[in-house]
Parts: C-alpha cells; structure tokens; sequence
C-alpha cells in the first residue's frame, strides 16, 4: 500500500504542531549533501565541541562499566553525584543553601528546559525570553503549552538584555523570566549590575527566574560569569538554574546537564516528570559527570583557551566586509553577525536565509538569524565550536565567499 493510502485515525490538534523540525538541522542536511557531492565542509552551524573529554572523565566511564553499574539508578540522579554538584553550585556559582535534594540531574540541559517548563507552566502562561534565543528554548516553553514572549535584545549595547524592556513585556500571565548568560546566540554577558537589576524585577514582580548556564565555563577575560542565582537571599527559591557538561567538558554527547531548585512544588512535580521521561540518566554518564566535577579543571581552561584563538581567527576573517558586522563574544562559541542590505544586493541573495542556504551548498555551515526568534532576521550565527584548523580555514573561505 502507498502512503498515501494508509488510514489512520484524525489526530487533534497538539502543541507539537507548532515546534519547528529546526532550521539548523535543514542547513546540516544541506552541508552534508554537498559533502557527498565532494565538497570541503566548514561545520560552522554545529555548536558540538571538537574536543574529548578528558581522561579522567573517560577513565571514570570504562571504570564503572567494570564495576557493573549499570543497573537502573535513582530517578533524580546517583547521589554521589548529588552531592558533588550542590557542593559546586555553593562554591562555585554560589547558589546559597542548596543541599543534594535540591539537585536533579537530565538528559543534558534540553532536557533540563523541558522538565522546568513542563513542571511549572500552565496553559497560556508566558515566560519572557530574550530575542534572538536558541530556537529550543521557546520550543520547549510550547511544548508545555506555554507561551515564550521575546524581548528584543539591543544591538547597539551590545545585545544587553534590560531589565526595562523586560518590565515592559509583563503581563498577568507572566509567570517567569529566563536569562541566559553567556547567551546563546550572540556570546554576550550580562553583568552583575544587568542581572541584579533583572532579579530585583522579578522580586517585585514575584516571577520566577530561568537561568540557563550551559556556557558557564566558556567566558573570556575580561568578562566573568555571574550566576543569578548568587544575587538571591538564601529564603528566596524564585531562581532555577539549569547547568550542562557538554561545554564545559565536551560532553555533548552524553547528554548530562543539572537542575537546581529550591522550590517545593518542583520537588514534587520533577521527580514525575524524570520518572516519565527518562527514568534517571544513562549511569555510566552520572559516573563520569561525577569525575568530571571533582576532577582537575585543567581542560576546561586549556580548551576556552583554545576557543578564544578562534574566535579570534573568526573575527579577524569577518571584519572590514562591507555590510557585516561581526559581534565580538565574551562567551560562547559562536559569532553573530548581522548583515546589511547591501550585502545581500552585492551577492545577490534575497536575504540572510538564502546567503545560509548558498553557503550551505559552497560547503560554509550557518545558522540564520530568523531560527532565532523574529528580531534579527538580517543576521547569521557562525560557530567555532570546530577544530582550529577548519576554523582557519574555513574562516577563509568565509571571508572570500562574503567579499
Ligand atoms: C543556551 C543553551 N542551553 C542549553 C543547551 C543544551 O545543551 P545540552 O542539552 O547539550 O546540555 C544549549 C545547547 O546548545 C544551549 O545553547
């Protein structure tokens, strides 16, 4: 039988419906495609880290194998590893008065904003979100029959998110603002002065705060990172802060990422939706989160090194192009820059869709602004996330195909 012939039974109207298959993945197919027809390809639309995790992560993973365990674990996560991740967010993020029971270890920090959304949003309630943002994010705020309400970030300070634009969005259905510094997708930081100013709108406001820290360990000097969390008294839970392995440890692909929460009604409700989802996270990856956390950080700082000398590469190779205008990241991996008219006159291009999708085919992987929310629809993300040698590149290439 065709597929076309099948029956099947009407399906009704879902708040899937309305998550996107995701445009990066459209230009990865792209890519890839033109990879088989023999082209060289720049994986700048991936935001995986070229590194390995280190070997004692590694080690941590074979050693648990041996051992056997790999037996169904505790729905929240092993609590060596509890344990291990409250001590950090104390001391390192400082995050006051969390013990191992506020600590719920996901399937990566995605999985993290699904089970925060989905505990804590009722039908229509709004979560203000930067604009532009990783697509996901509102993805998963629908996906819990939410509703993401964009601020748009200002350019020209350098993509600050302010806490008056933000003011201004609240309406009786806003339930919770979310922060994400470093941000993904234009590698700004906010500042303590820019986060106070955002939780003491949420305090009088009485929102909660989303804060998304997967890019905590990749901050370049001068800039630091700053948890929000650290700003709140210790008997105010209104900040739920989301953490994942996959920078800081290039674990992407052991999909490890934390929630930490204080809050009693998610205590109640996360566990179920844990329990639901995943049943506690594949072990052998608890095992070596739990080295990664106490072990040497040596790496993490050799390879936020080493993004710095590409992003450096990166940056050097987008300047001086008539009608781009790079945005140099104080975190991240990625390069935002936004495009004028004329260049997509002088290439001929409709806009920066097509300019992605032309690159694509010339074997130059981006991401376009419009996968980021409606604000920057003239603008794309560059990753160099990469090694440095497709960096340098692939930078060149960049450059040449722009000129
Ligand atoms: C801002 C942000 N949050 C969360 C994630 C999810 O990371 P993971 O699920 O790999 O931990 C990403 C991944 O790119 C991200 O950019």
């Amino acid at each position: 039988m065709t597929k076309s012939a099948q029956q099947s039974p009407i399906v009704a109207p879902h708040p899937l419906d309305f998550v996107s298959l995701g445009k990066i993945v459209q230009i990865r197919e792209r890519l890839l495609s033109a990879q088989a027809g023999g082209k060289v390809v720049y994986r700048f639309e991936s935001g995986d880290p070229s590194f390995t995790p280190p070997a004692h992560v590694a080690e941590a993973i074979v050693a648990a194998t041996y051992a056997g365990k790999t037996h169904y674990i505790p729905n929240n996560g092993i609590p060596e590893l509890r344990r291990a991740l409250a001590e950090k967010v104390r001391e390192r993020n400082g995050l006051k008065g969390v013990t191992s029971d506020d600590v719920f270890v996901t399937n990566g920090a995605m999985h993290a904003l699904y089970v925060v959304f989905g505990a804590m949003l009722s039908q229509g309630e709004e979560v203000i979100i930067p604009d532009p943002m990783w697509t996901e994010v509102a993805e998963n705020i629908r996906l819990a029959d939410g509703v993401a309400v964009g601020v748009r970030l200002s350019a020209a300070e350098g993509f600050a998110y302010r806490a008056a634009d933000i003011e201004a969005a609240i309406t009786p259905k806003t339930r919770a603002i979310f922060v994400n510094t470093p941000h993904n997708p234009t590698g700004a930081i906010l500042s303590r002065g820019e986060l106070q100013a955002i939780y003491d709108l949420a305090r009088r406001h009485d929102l909660f705060i989303i804060s998304d820290e997967a890019y905590e360990d990749l901050v370049y000097a001068p800039h630091e990172h700053v948890s929000i969390g650290s700003l709140a008294d210790e008997d105010d839970a209104r900040v739920i802060s989301i953490f994942s392995f996959s920078k800081s440890h290039a674990m992407a692909g052991l999909r490890t990422g934390y929630v930490v929460t204080r809050t009693p009604q998610l205590h109640d409700r996360i566990p179920k939706l844990l329990r639901c989802t995943i049943n506690g996270v594949n072990s052998l990856a608890q095992w070596a989160a739990l080295a990664a956390v106490k072990g040497s950080d040596a790496t993490t700082i050799a390879m936020c090194d080493e993004y710095r000398v590409r992003r450096d590469i990166m940056i050097a190779a987008l300047s001086d192009i008539p009608g781009v205008r790079p945005f140099v990241p104080g975190g991240t991996f990625f390069v935002w820059a936004e495009l004028e008219q004329s260049l997509f006159e002088r290439l001929e291009v409709a806009d920066a869709d097509a300019l992605s999708t032309s690159l694509a085919d010339d074997g130059i992987g981006s991401a376009p602004g419009d996968a980021f929310g409606p604000s920057y629809p003239d603008a794309l993300r560059f990753s160099f996330s990469c090694d440095t040698a497709m960096v340098r590149e692939g930078s060149l290439k960049l450059r040449e195909a722009l000129l």
